[in-house]
């Protein structure tokens, strides 16, 4: 049975009508039409699907929306702020770190929640970061030059 649930999205309350246990990409993809979590696996292997949710990248696939609450979720449209890219999309464009692009929306919620917590991350921190994001075009040294590119663009005054 549907219930009335509030949840925090992009800096905004919205109300929507589901099922407690709907996994939370279900009502971001098709209630709120944000389309850049995507549906891979509905397993939580792949990563397609994240999102910010507090200040860690989760997938959202596995979240039941019923169990969010009032913790913040930031999905990649609303990492963009006043019509600007936020560094870690724009790293991502200049390095052209994407083949299919399918893995791309969890590789920069995984990168954006990173560079948060460790500003200048080694290679091992950013593998380890996205451990739990595949990519099955192989565009991984893209991603990883993506990833330091973002780090400089954030913390290094780079442009
Ligand atoms: S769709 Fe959520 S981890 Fe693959
Ligand atoms: S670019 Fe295609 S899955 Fe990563």
């Amino acid at each position: 049975m549907a219930d009335q649930i509030v949840i925090q999205v992009n800096g905004n309350p919205h109300i929507v009508q589901a099922p407690p246990d709907t996994p939370l990409l279900y009502v971001l993809r098709n209630e709120l039409g944000l389309h850049g979590p995507q549906f891979g696996c509905g397993l939580e292997q792949c990563g397609a699907c994240m999102v910010i949710y507090g200040k860690e990248a989760k997938q959202s696939c596995k979240l039941r929306v019923g169990d969010v609450g009032a913790t913040p979720i930031i999905t990649l449209e609303g990492l963009m702020e006043d019509g600007q890219l936020h560094p870690v999309q724009q790293a991502f464009m200049e390095q052209q770190a994407a083949q299919c692009g399918f893995c791309t929306n969890g590789m920069i919620i995984a990168t954006a929640a990173l560079l948060v917590k460790v500003h200048d991350p080694s290679e091992r921190d950013i593998r380890e970061a996205l451990d739990g994001n595949l990519c099955r075009c192989g565009s991984h040294l893209r991603i990883l030059r993506a990833v330091r590119r973002a780090s400089e663009l954030m913390w290094k005054g780079a442009e």
